[in-house]
């Protein structure tokens, strides 16, 4: 295990009911102004926002609104939300949506107090030094922004659309407010896209090539396992709140580092995946349950008796220990028919890609067959990703 320094220092409120208490949770660390960031319909619609704004004036807080956030959310609406936190003297930032509307809040909470433009921080340009702070009521399982020290924007620059993401400890959310009743108008496509991006998240840690982590992987392969057992659950009866609350945790756990710690994570998947959902603007979850069995195929071989354990303890298949590889590839087949069966997409046709856009993907992903690369367990050039690309284009049933 490799020396690690852990500190997620977000709070979790979670259960039935307790979005109605946000003020009050708010109010305890002094705030005076929220600007609240919202999506472009539930949060509304459902009376979600109107019922977390009262709760906020209850506890003598004011608010300024921002609504409108788009999955794969764009900087044009940071900038106007920095603006708007700015004249309005906003003293925090409160997120009520998933993903894309918790990470529009964290780089409106970057930019209120920096000079230059908050998307220098997203291509590596210049370090935050500080920020609002950011608190959260939830309404998908996913992304696991809620309790991440990351952020992820896209801008379109010269053309091209950049989908970066950017980790630093001023994104970890203070507080993060948890109903799983809220999560009960998901539908079945959207909650099978967080389900695949909560499991990603794990693997993305699982596949290491740091020895001895045994207490890491068992929690990476316990929350596979439950993950894989409420999924189905909560699809088909989508207002289960035991199958909803699993999965809501669970998210949470898959990408607040619990599990990444003292181990050497991988990620190259996830950024194989942003340039597609930059490209098309197809779900994060859809597209990386497009490309993670590619990758997993392609990189079987570096260490097949790791892919033989995810089968075995993730899926129950059995060891075959004359040919390790027969277990690591029904794994990996056993991940597809999960996928498959809870409605998710498993080739580009299946998410309107297409294979004549691979070089502009590779362009977009900004690897060379020289020094610039992805991964870590693997370290994958533009060749080894153009093949992967490759994989997730070509497969079929
Ligand atoms: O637009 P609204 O009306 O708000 O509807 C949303 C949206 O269309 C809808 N939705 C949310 N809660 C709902 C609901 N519909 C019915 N009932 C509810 N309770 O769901 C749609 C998707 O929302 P979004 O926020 O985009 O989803 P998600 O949480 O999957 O976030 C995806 C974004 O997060 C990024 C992804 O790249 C993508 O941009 N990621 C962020 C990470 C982080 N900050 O740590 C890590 C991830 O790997 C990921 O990259
Ligand atoms: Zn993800």
């Amino acid at each position: 295990m490799n020396n690690f320094d852990f500190y997620r220092p977000t709070r979790y409120i979670f259960g039935h009911g307790c979005e109605n208490d946000t003020g009050s949770y708010a109010k305890e660390y002094g705030f005076k102004k929220a600007l609240v960031v919202s999506g472009g319909n539930f949060a509304k619609r459902s009376g979600l926002l109107a019922r977390v704004c009262s709760s906020l004036e209850r506890a003598g807080i004011s608010y300024v609104s921002l609504e409108g956030v788009k999955p794969n959310p764009r900087a044009d609406l940071v900038y106007k939300g920095i603006e708007l936190g700015r004249s309005e003297n906003a003293d925090f930032l409160l997120a009520v949506g998933g993903g894309s509307v918790i990470d529009t809040a964290k780089a409106i909470a970057l930019g209120i107090p920096y000079e230059g433009d908050f998307f220098d921080f997203f291509l590596g340009k210049s370090k935050p030094q500080k920020a609002l702070k950011t608190a959260v009521v939830l309404t998908i399982p996913a992304a696991g922004s809620e309790g991440s020290n990351s952020a992820v924007i896209e801008k379109e620059i010269n053309g091209n659309i950049v989908k970066n993401g950017l980790g630093c400890d001023f994104n970890v959310p203070l507080f993060s407010v948890m109903d799983p009743e809220l999560t009960f108008t998901l539908p079945a496509y959207q909650t099978a896209c967080g389900v695949t991006d909560m499991m990603a998240h794990i693997m993305e840690r699982y596949f290491t090539n740091t020895q001895n982590v045994d207490v890491t992987d068992r929690m990476c392969e316990g929350l596979l396992c439950s993950i894989i057992a409420n999924a189905p659950v909560a699809i088909t009866e989508p207002d289960n709140y035991s199958a909803r609350a699993n999965l809501m945790w669970a998210g949470t756990m898959a990408h607040n580092n619990i599990c990444g710690v003292g181990r050497e994570q991988d990620w190259a998947t996830h950024h194989l995946e942003h340039q597609l959902s930059a490209l098309y603007d197809v779900a994060h979850g859809a597209g990386l349950a497009v490309m993670f069995p590619a990758w997993m195929e392609y990189c079987l071989r570096h260490d097949v008796m790791r892919f033989a354990q995810f089968a075995v303890r993730v899926f129950g298949i059995s060891m075959d220990y004359e040919k390790p590889e027969r277990t690591a590839k029904a794994g990996i087949a056993a991940l597809r028919a999960f996928l498959k069966r809870i409605g998710m997409p498993l080739n580009f046709e299946q998410i309107g890609a297409h294979s004549e856009d691979i070089p502009k993907l590779l362009d977009m992903l900004g690897v060379d067959d020289h020094e610039r690369f992805e991964g870590h367990f693997v370290k994958l050039h533009r060749s080894d990703c153009e093949k992967i690309y490759k994989l997730a284009a070509e497969y079929r049933d």
